[in-house]
């Protein structure tokens, strides 16, 4: 533990630090996410330790920012945690992976029982489930919370996703409410489950991220090259499109990103960016665990696997090189499409689309709670992601009021109001794939969103012939329709069916 006589806030680099009272809540990480939450607990009137592993960074900020509220920084882990109030409360904001284990690490040996570790990073779910057995068998607590709202929701108010157990959220819970996002006076933060329950919510909210970018991308590819539609007024239609049903963060700064010139050239800004969009691997990971459960999040997968695609530039410059065949192209003038009825349809594939994201998204998130015996509430999920976080949307409120009515729903696209929105929106989505297909432009979570719609509501699915297959080639067994039990046909035999 640290010397008591080395008091925290006694550094020379302390400009604003209150030296005789200690902080109510720490920060570990003082890169942008990890100063900007620090600056508003700080702005909450909250007093806050921080601490980042090169002093140099702590000492910037100080400089930087020091003079808004009552920060304590440390040089030290051992200071850093000394200056806090009990049970102590640290917030670790570093990268994920090693550099978080090895700061959990040194926050565990400086700590006391009950004091509480909080990774406000982006975890994978299990290494939170790992962190917080190794933890508590130090008697320390350790709760992994999904921060989202990228650095500015993280100095003004994000969404906050904490696991973990819930005697740590009630020490917690005021001091995280203070600092979330508040839609209607509800701050956006609540307690998800235990354990790895928080980081994996934030995980699928990724994931429905990754979905809800790709829509809107496919949307514009759209309008911009089968309409022919300048950036400037392609950023009018996203912002007259935002004061609809499609009312969202991620709408409104597309349109800003399309209304953008480059500075350099002239040109739309959007015309001189690479075609190849990055991951950092919570889109990734939110479709491996989909596989592992055995959810088809397929909207979710087809949009991380359109940016793995997009970033493979060489395979698409041989594919360009090597003339694919296209087959034979229509325009929208050969179609006899009328661009003002083409705009409104790919608003409604776009919604649609983005409806299906969100629903396999919950899908996983109630597939995940039951197979961790986490009890996640969806409805919850929805509320608190309404403000703060990159996916909050006004029609969140509908999904909120979609799982209060029934907790149960075996889908969210059969809730009653979707299903009426959904019964307004597919024909233009099936219009839409019809031409996209046509012009040869790509569409694939736009496609692979109605493949599943209609998947979900057809009668009969061709996997009926694959048991029959699989049944031919493994006898791996298949049930029929019309009786109890599990069946084998000798397929190279007298091809009798069996009992199995
Ligand atoms: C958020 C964001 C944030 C981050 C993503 C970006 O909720 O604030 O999701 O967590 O911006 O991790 O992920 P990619 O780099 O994989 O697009």
């Amino acid at each position: 533990m640290t010397n008591p006589e080395n008091r925290p806030g006694t550094s020379p680099n302390a400009p604003n630090s209150a030296p005789n009272s200690l902080a109510q809540i720490g920060v570990v990480g003082m890169a942008v996410m990890g100063s900007n939450l620090a600056r508003n607990f700080a702005s909450k009137g909250h007093t806050v330790a921080i601490f980042n592993r090169s002093p140099e960074k702590t000492r910037a900020v100080m400089e930087q920012f020091g003079s808004e509220g009552a920060f304590i920084p440390s040089e030290s882990i051992e200071d850093f945690v000394a200056s806090l109030e009990r049970p102590r409360k640290a917030v670790i904001m570093v990268q994920a992976g090693p550099a978080t284990d090895a700061v959990i690490a040194q926050l565990v040996d400086a700590m006391d029982e009950g004091d509480i570790i909080i990774d406000g990073g982006n975890s994978l779910f299990t290494d939170t489930i790992r962190r917080e057995h190794e933890v508590a068998q130090r008697g320390r607590h350790f709760v992994g919370a999904g921060i989202s709202g990228g650095e500015e929701g993280a100095l003004r108010g994000p969404s906050i996703m904490p696991g973990g157990p819930q005697e740590s959220w009630e020490t917690l819970g005021p001091l995280l409410e203070d600092i979330a996002a508040k839609v209607d006076g509800v701050p956006c933060v609540t307690h998800i489950g235990p354990d790895g329950a928080g980081h994996f919510v934030k995980m699928v909210h990724n994931g429905i991220e990754y979905a809800d970018m790709q829509v809107i991308g496919e949307a514009y590819h759209l309008l911009r090259y089968a309409a022919g539609i300048a950036p400037d007024e392609l950023a009018e239609i996203f912002t007259e499109w935002n004061a609809g049903d499609l009312d969202s963060y991620l709408i409104e700064i597309t349109a800003e990103v399309l209304r953008q010139k480059d500075r350099k050239t002239g040109k739309p800004f959007i015309d001189v960016i690479v075609d190849a969009a990055g991951q950092k691997g919570t889109g990734r990971w939110t479709v491996k665990e989909a596989l592992d459960l055995g959810v088809p999040v397929t909207g979710i997968g087809e949009a991380v696997f359109a940016r793995a695609l997009s970033s493979a530039l060489a395979q698409r410059q041989a594919a360009q090189d090597g003339d694919l065949p296209a087959g034979e192209l229509s325009t929208l003038e050969s179609l006899g499409v009328d661009r003002d009825s083409f705009v409104e349809d790919v608003r409604r594939a776009l919604y649609a689309s983005k409806l299906v994201a969100y629903a396999q998204g919950f899908d996983e998130i109630n597939a995940g709670s039951q197979e961790h015996s986490w009890s996640i509430r969806p409805g919850d999920l929805a509320r608190i992601w309404r403000g703060g976080c990159i996916i909050r949307a006004k029609f969140l409120n509908r999904i909120t009021e979609a799982y209060e009515n029934d907790p149960d729903l075996p889908s969210l696209l059969l809730d009653p109001y979707f299903k009426l929105e959904l019964a307004g929106l597919v024909d233009s989505w099936r219009r839409v794939i019809v031409i996209a297909t046509q012009l040869g432009l790509p569409v694939p979570v736009f496609a692979s969103s109605l493949s599943y719609y209609d998947s979900l509501r057809s009668k009969r699915l061709p996997a009926a012939l694959i048991q029959g297959q699989r049944d031919f080639f493994g006898a791996h067994t298949y049930k029929r329709v019309d009786m109890e039990g599990t069946f084998h046909t000798s397929w190279s035999g007298d091809r009798e069916e069996l009992d199995y």
